[in-house]
């Protein structure tokens, strides 16, 4: 494939989604929609140009890190001709196909561009169009072929005849061009039509004019080419994106229970044997590995969680790693920051932040655990109140190896409990605990078996 040149427009008002934010960073699949644009071409594009407009320095910055990106501002949205003409000196450096698309079709699939590109340069076009065929064709351009099945001309909806409305074969909005014939051909463009603006699609009846042929390349999948203009085509495109990741991830090996109540963002890696239930959210960069048991009613997102790992019934996982063979759940919050290693466990009603649980060591039931490091095989009790915050500042706690902490503890941080260190129920511990020492009461003393 020859070098390619790509212009993604993502400057326009996106007027119908009635949004205080821009329609291209609008989330589909866990994603702005204008990453899927900027992604899809960055395989095979020596270049790529980000048209941009309205709250144009949030998209720049939504972009930001991905490579060979630069940014034109559109002052005004006066049409899709009149984007493309603003990378005007980026379109005249550039010799080989140029490719259009827009911001707002996150379901395209790089196959296609890439297919699209390879028929262009096959055919020697002077433009290729990605074209479908919709039962519904409103509010798309119409796709007029002559006698010889090329592009005569495209039609936008509002400056249709009757007759052309009922054509069913509609524009993309994806184009490849070749970058001397779109220079050209965007120099000769006008504004007269319906809606006053210059139509990127006029370009395609001045290159007929010129002798030059408009080559389609008819796809199948019409949901590819989904534009989302407004909150009823986010839904819809979001529900399509989310079936293509679960059987993506069912053809890996995932078992999927209810692909339909299942929801799984776009960057999401799973394990072979893994089986999800139903209602559970996977979102972010969440990695899990195999053989592990997810929901029902489970969100987990940006975690990592290891292999045979259980998490049960309306558990969230936010930022957190949890190591192998670990249970989580079921009603468990592990919010960010958290380590599970291998085989621990944070059980039914347990809230964790900002904490390390070791090797083996278990908190079953009805704990906060805030700020702290625990070592391997010791068990929270249950009812074990980490106090981490004293109304100004948090402080850390360290709990050791082969701890066992009774239940109902409350641990005022900042405390240490040493290794093999023991808490009778109900205790208050303000003051570190030597290795091996038990302590109980409120405050907690050592614990003097004369007393009893
Ligand atoms: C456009 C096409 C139509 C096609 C449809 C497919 C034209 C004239 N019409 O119509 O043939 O069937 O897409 O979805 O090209 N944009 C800018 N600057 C502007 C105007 C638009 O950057 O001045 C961007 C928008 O942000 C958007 C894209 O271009 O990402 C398409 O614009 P939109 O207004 O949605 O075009 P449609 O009316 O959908
Ligand atoms: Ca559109």
């Amino acid at each position: 494939m020859n070098k390619v040149l790509s212009i993604i427009l993502a400057a326009g008002q996106g007027t119908r989604m009635k949004s205080d934010k821009v329609k291209v960073l609008h989330h589909v699949g866990g994603r702005p929609m204008v990453h899927y644009a900027v992604d899809n071409v960055a395989g095979f594009s020596s270049g790529t140009v980000v048209i941009i407009g309205r709250q144009g320095d949030l998209v720049r910055e939504s972009l930001k890190g991905k490579a060979n990106l630069k940014f034109i501002e559109q002052e005004q949205q006066l049409g899709t001709g009149h984007a493309v003409m603003q990378a005007r000196e980026e379109i005249a450096g550039h010799d080989g196909p140029v490719l259009v698309l827009y911001g707002d079709t996150p379901l395209l699939r790089e196959e296609t561009l890439r297919e699209l590109i390879n028929v262009h340069q096959e055919k020697k076009a002077a433009c290729t169009v990605l074209t479908t065929m919709l039962i519904d064709p409103t509010g798309y351009g119409r796709i007029i072929r002559d006698e010889a099945d090329y592009i005569e001309k495209i039609v936008e909806e509002r400056d249709a005849s009757v007759e052309e409305k009922k054509i069913m074969e509609i524009n993309s909005g994806v184009c490849c061009f070749d970058s001397n014939l779109l220079l050209e051909a965007l120099a000769n463009l006008d504004n007269k039509n319906a809606q006053g603006e210059y139509y990127l699609t006029d370009t395609i009846a001045y290159l007929n004019e010129q002798g030059e042929k408009v080559f389609p390349y008819l796809i199948d999948d019409f949901n590819e080419i989904i534009g989302i203009n407004d909150r009823t085509h986010l839904a819809r495109a979001e529900r399509i994106l989310r079936s293509r990741i679960n059987e993506k991830h069912m053809e890996n090996g995932v078992t999927i229970i209810d692909p339909a109540t299942t929801y799984i963002d776009s960057e999401v890696e799973i394990g072979q044997d893994t089986i999800i239930y139903p209602f559970t959210y996977i979102e972010g960069k969440t990695i899990i590995g195999r053989n592990s048991i997810i929901g029902p009613h489970c969100r987990i997102r940006d975690s990592e969680i290891g292999e045979a790992v259980n998490i049960l019934d309306h558990s969230i996982i936010f930022e957190s790693k949890i190591g192998a063979k670990s249970n989580v759940g079921p009603f468990a919050h592990i919010r960010p920051g958290c380590l599970l290693e291998v085989e621990a466990k944070a059980g039914s009603f347990v809230e964790l932040k900002n904490s390390t649980v070791g090797k083996g060591s278990k908190i079953p039931h009805l704990s906060y655990v805030g700020d702290a490091v625990i070592g391997q095989d010791t068990n929270i009790g249950a009812g074990t109140i980490f106090a981490n915050y004293d109304g100004e500042k948090k402080y850390q706690t360290q709990v050791g190896d082969k701890v066992f902490i009774g239940s109902n503890t409350t641990l005022v941080s900042p405390v240490k409990i040493g290794d093999g260190g023991k808490t009778g129920a109900g205790s208050v511990v303000t003051k570190d605990v030597p290795e091996g020492t038990t302590v109980v009461g409120v405050p907690a003393r050592k614990f003097d078996r004369k007393e009893r």
